[in-house]
């Protein structure tokens, strides 16, 4: 059975968070895993701030979210720029006081080996997937301590931890990095009071997926997402709710002991 959607509850009541990456890069796709996360963050009672590179992608999610009856706020900026991701903490903290949730989402691949992946392409995906969350944890941080406390959910991928068949070595490594960035500073911070876990989702059905393959034939396109189905041990690609879920977990008070983990979610997957 696919997750259903986060329902509506208090679990994040009056906490403030930030999701870097809350837009879709295909707003006609459905909904991709950070706008969910959004989603589900206001559902549980937060006000997001939703931040992507385009402001109207977030103002995507933002409508969503207004027209459910919560409260958001779309900022624009490159994740990877530290002028811009300072300025989204600084706003969020002068809008709404401080920052108990920082959730980092943007992830981008570029298919290629150690051999055929040039240069530039390497390093446009370490500042977009890793640099980023050195950024926005950079300025974030100072500020969940000064608060007394926060929680940081990083998106990494269970591409992270095996050899895919697809070559994609720049989004390898940078997840790789990101998995022990994220125990290094959950160590690190823990008599801060501050929590920072990762999300390792598997093969999802999000319409960034979709749109690797949009030019395929009808035909073609229904037998590669069979094909992602059937390599899945569950029968199914996840969901973005499936994210959205595990993201509303880690951020809540019910996981205020768990810190520092690596969550896979992928239907066991990479076993
Ligand atoms: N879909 C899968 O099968 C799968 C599997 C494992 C992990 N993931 C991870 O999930 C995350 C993304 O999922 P999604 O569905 O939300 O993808 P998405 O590409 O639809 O959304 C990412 C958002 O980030 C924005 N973005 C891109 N570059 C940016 C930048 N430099 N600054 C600010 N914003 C930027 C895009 O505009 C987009 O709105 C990634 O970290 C990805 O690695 C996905």
């Amino acid at each position: 059975m696919p997750t259903t959607a986060t329902a509506k509850s208090d679990r994040l009541q009056g906490k403030i968070a930030v999701v870097m990456g809350g837009g879709s890069s295909n707003p006609e796709g459905g909904l991709s895993n950070g706008q969910a996360v959004a989603i589900a963050f206001a559902r549980a009672g937060a006000t997001v701030v939703v931040v992507d590179i385009k402001r109207e992608a977030a103002q995507v999610t933002v409508d969503i979210i207004e027209r459910e009856g919560g409260i958001a706020f779309a900022m624009a900026a490159d994740v990877s720029k530290a002028p811009d991701v300072e300025n989204v903490i600084r706003t969020a903290v002068e809008k709404y006081g401080r920052i108990d949730i920082l959730h980092n989402n943007v992830g981008i691949e570029y298919m290629g080996d150690v051999v055929d992946t040039p240069e530039a392409d390497w390093d446009r995906v370490h500042d977009v997937n890793i640099k980023s969350v050195f950024l926005a944890c950079k300025y974030a941080v100072p500020e969940m301590e000064k608060a007394g406390g926060g929680t940081i959910i990083n998106i990494s991928s269970t591409a992270s931890l095996k050899f895919s068949d697809v070559p994609y070595i720049a989004y390898n490594s940078s997840k790789a990095a990101l998995n022990h960035m994220t125990q290094i500073i959950a160590r690190q911070y823990a008599p801060k009071q501050i929590r920072c876990n990762a999300i390792l989702p598997g093969m999802m059905d999000t319409p960034h997926i979709r749109t690797l393959y949009k030019d395929l034939p009808a035909d073609k396109f229904k037998e590669v997402m069979a094909g992602r189905d059937a390599k899945c041990p569950m029968g199914r690609q996840g969901t973005c709710w499936d994210v959205a879920n595990a993201a509303v977990f880690l951020a809540s008070e019910d996981a205020s002991y768990i810190n520092g983990v690596l969550l896979k979610v992928d239907g066991a997957s990479s076993i």
